[in-house]
């Protein structure tokens, strides 16, 4: 409704109201526009918030994992008037993205009740955190973090806001007591950045460092890590406060069971990740809570011999409204295994089709339940719960009360003990021997834990990352992946199989009844550069290729249409030319049309092995050019481990060398380079 229709009926209205007649027809016309007026108005307002929460939950991160657990929105977010209102003197914040973080706090607010510290989990972004000001005025009151870092150096989405107040503001902390443990992994450059830089400004702004920065390494044992540092957290926690430890039990449920609850069976989640149906009626728009069951339309084997498998997977995204750009990532939630999941039921002796539900017992948690309910355990096995990775120490000690065998229980109890022969125990029959539950369970017969108790101790299944190797100018309606099967003998004789990769290998297409994988889009900041006369470099060896695929078919189009377009080279490594060499006939095409440059490297096909890091070391100068002369952006992606830190090393070289810079400058040079983003890398381990 346009404003010149509305304003003349105003005048003869004030004319009519003198005239008291109660409804004349301009009255009517005049309500008419206001009605639609605010009818269109509050229309407006609703789709500019669903375009502001889309435009968010698009917005690029410089990391690639969202939550997948997914708290509700407090109505209350004063964590002091919690603490206060239920007694308690601990809180524990948590940063994280796939749950461990959460984890670790969880059990250290649980600890708390043994050293006469009663104490809350926390998210950051739920609580009003300036009231960190004010928890001094709860006596004997303790901060604890457990923070995650991801990408350069970044938060996680739910500490996001918290780090921005920490590093913009300058409250006054003087009183607050306060520890913090880190989660990171040593393969990335930017290890455990977040925790480290929480500490110290913790104490710039004036806190009291009640024990020292806990740093856990995920590349290692950050379970050890973690218990290793809480063993000395306690005693230094009880000696700052002048506490004892009770030596209460803390091996209380945080979850109160209900099983056959009264629901009609249209109330019984299915495997949804947040709202009930939502997997059949599909509403757009998708994302972590909400995946599009997209059809798997092209699912074929990339290699051409050899013992593993590579998938080239395409989903269909039509009509989900879901865009993508390349080098984006997409998000599946795959589904643990059948036989995996019939085991546990067999081990345990239990119906897995009995309806059950979990409510969280502390009323204060905004975390009512550990994932939907009501459910199936059949569901919650199949779903929610992570039943493939190495169970946590703290898990492995719950399971101690319910082993009949007192071999059996000693060995669980040891492993969960922070004794050195314990913390070793653990390490080899857990961590190297690769167990997950089901094989301990196996192995340790007598141990028949509730399976209600064991849903409340796993973790949630994750939902897995892969960065999408088309892109959306020639491929708007379908997502391309390309994934290497996951499958491998354990220490013990057992084959284990990856969850999402052996789940999407069976997902083999046959029309008209294409099979489904719940997805969503995860944007990234892996981008090629605006402007195509840009040259790039892009470093990536087996699976590594996946997001160049997407890079060199736009460069492609880019071409074709006449646009000049700078050098685009390629440093791709696999195994054996004959074997795992992927997309060889794509990739020599695009050679033969001037669209690319390659480099490969075959690092089996000869006695010494030849890696793409060889390779650069030997282009020096033609890295130099694209970097250092023409402005150029080089991207890594693929193994984090080693391959992107020897690639970073060789980088530092060429700029060093063929930019006669110092080694400092080097590194100033390479920062920049990052900071710019001309210097991007997609990683994994
Ligand atoms: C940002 C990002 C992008 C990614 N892009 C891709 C991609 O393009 N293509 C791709 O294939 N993957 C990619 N990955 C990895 C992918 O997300 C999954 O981790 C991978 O597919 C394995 O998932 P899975 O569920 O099959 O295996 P899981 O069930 O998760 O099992 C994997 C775990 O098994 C263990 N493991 C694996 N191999 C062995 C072994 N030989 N010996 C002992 N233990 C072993 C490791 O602990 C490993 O973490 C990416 C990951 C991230 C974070
Ligand atoms: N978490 C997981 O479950 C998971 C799943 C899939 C992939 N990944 C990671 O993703 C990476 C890529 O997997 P992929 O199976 O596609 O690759 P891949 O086939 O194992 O390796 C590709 C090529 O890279 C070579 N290479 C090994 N080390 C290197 C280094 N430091 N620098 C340069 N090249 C090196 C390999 O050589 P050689 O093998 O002959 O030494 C091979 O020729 C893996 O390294 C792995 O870390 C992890
Ligand atoms: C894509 C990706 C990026 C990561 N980036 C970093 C990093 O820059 N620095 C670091 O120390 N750890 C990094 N990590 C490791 C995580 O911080 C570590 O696995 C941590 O345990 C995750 O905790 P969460 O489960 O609570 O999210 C990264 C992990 C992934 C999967």
């Amino acid at each position: 409704m346009g404003a010149a229709e509305a304003e003349p009926a105003a005048a003869p209205v004030e004319a009519a109201a003198e005239e008291e007649p109660l409804l004349g027809a301009l009255d009517v016309v005049l309500l008419a526009v206001l009605l639609a007026g605010a009818i269109w108005w509050l229309m407006r307002s609703r789709r500019q918030r669903a375009e502001a929460a889309a435009a968010a939950a698009a917005a690029p991160k410089s990391y690639s994992i969202q939550p997948t657990a997914l708290g509700a929105q407090p109505s209350d977010q004063s964590f002091v008037k919690k603490l206060r209102s239920s007694g308690r003197s601990l809180v524990v914040f948590y940063g994280s993205q796939t749950g461990t973080g959460e984890e670790f706090a969880g059990r250290l607010a649980k600890e708390g009740i043994r050293y006469r510290l009663k104490g809350m989990v926390a998210d950051p972004e739920e609580c009003d955190m300036e009231e960190l000001t004010s928890l001094k005025e709860i006596s004997n009151s303790l901060a604890v973090f457990c923070l995650a870092t991801y990408g350069e150096g970044d938060p996680t989405d739910n500490a996001m806001e918290f780090y921005e107040w920490l590093q913009n503001g300058d409250p006054d902390l003087a009183g607050l007591n306060y520890a913090v443990f880190g989660l990171g992994n040593k393969t990335y450059e930017h290890y455990n950045e977040v925790a480290k830089y929480v500490d110290r400004r913790l104490e710039e702004l004036g806190a009291t460092r009640v024990y020292e920065l806990g740093l856990g390494d995920d590349d290692a044992n950050i379970e050890d890590d973690f218990i290793t540092w809480k063993d000395k957290f306690w005693p230094a926690v009880c000696e700052h406060f002048g506490i004892e430890a009770t030596g209460e039990d803390v091996s209380v449920r945080q979850y109160r069971l209900t099983e056959n609850p009264e629901v009609a069976p249209d109330r019984v989640y299915c495997g949804e990740v947040a709202r009930l149906h939502s997997l059949k009626n599909q509403r757009a728009p998708f994302d972590a809570k909400n995946p599009f069951l997209a059809k798997i339309i092209v699912n074929r084997e990339l290699h051409k011999a050899g013992d593993r498998s590579c998938m080239h997977i395409e989903f269909d995204i039509e009509g989900s409204k879901m865009r993508y750009d390349s080098g984006d990532h997409l998000a599946v939630y795959p589904t643990n295994n059948e036989q995996l999941v019939n085991r546990i039921g067999e081990l345990l002796g239990v119906d897995l089709d009995i309806i059950f539900t979990l409510t969280n017992t502390d009323e204060d948690s905004s975390k009512k339940h550990p994932f939907p309910c009501p459910c199936s355990y059949r569901t919650a096995l199949t779903h929610y719960l992570d039943i493939t990775s190495n169970p946590r120490t703290h898990v492995l000690k719950e399971l101690g009360e319910y082993a009949k065998d007192p071999k059996e229980q000693e060995k669980l109890k040891s492993m969960a003990s922070t004794s050195p022969e314990g913390k070793q125990l653990y390490n080899q029959w857990i961590i190297q021997d690769n167990r997950n539950i089901v094989h301990i369970l196996e192995d340790l017969p007598s141990c028949k834990p509730a399976l209600d108790h064991l849903c409340e101790l796993l973790p949630r299944l994750q939902a897995r990352y892969y960065s999408i190797s088309s892109s959306p100018k020639v491929y708007a309606n379908t997502v391309h992946v390309t994934a290497v099967l996951v499958e491998y003998e354990t220490p013990t004789g057992r084959i284990n199989k990856g969850v999402a990769t052996s789940w999407l290998k069976q997902k083999q297409p046959s029309e008209p009844d294409f099979p489904l994988a719940p997805i969503y889009i995860r944007r990234s900041q892996f981008r090629l550069p605006t402007r195509h006369q840009t040259p790039i470099i892009m470093i990536g060896p087996g699976t590594g290729l996946a997001p160049f695929r997407g890079f060199i078919q736009e460069r492609h189009i880019a071409k074709e249409e006449g646009k000049p377009v700078g050098d685009s080279i390629l440093y791709f490594g696999c195994r054996k030319k004959s074997e795992d060499f992927i997309y060889q006939e794509e990739l020599e095409e695009y050679v033969k049309k001037g669209v690319l440059t390659m480099h490969t490297a075959f690092s089996r096909d000869q006695p010494n092995k030849v890696y793409v890091t060889h390779l650069l070391e030997k282009n020096m100068d033609e890295i130099w050019r694209v970097i250092g002369e023409n402005n150029g952006h080089l991207y890594v992606c693929g193994d984090a481990k080693n391959m992107a830190r020897d690639v970073h090393n060789i980088v530092l070289k060429v700029v060093q060398e063929k930019g006669s810079m110092s080694e400092a400058e080097a590194l100033t040079y390479v920062k920049k380079m990052e900071a710019q983003k001309r210097y991007s890398a997609d990683v994994w381990s």
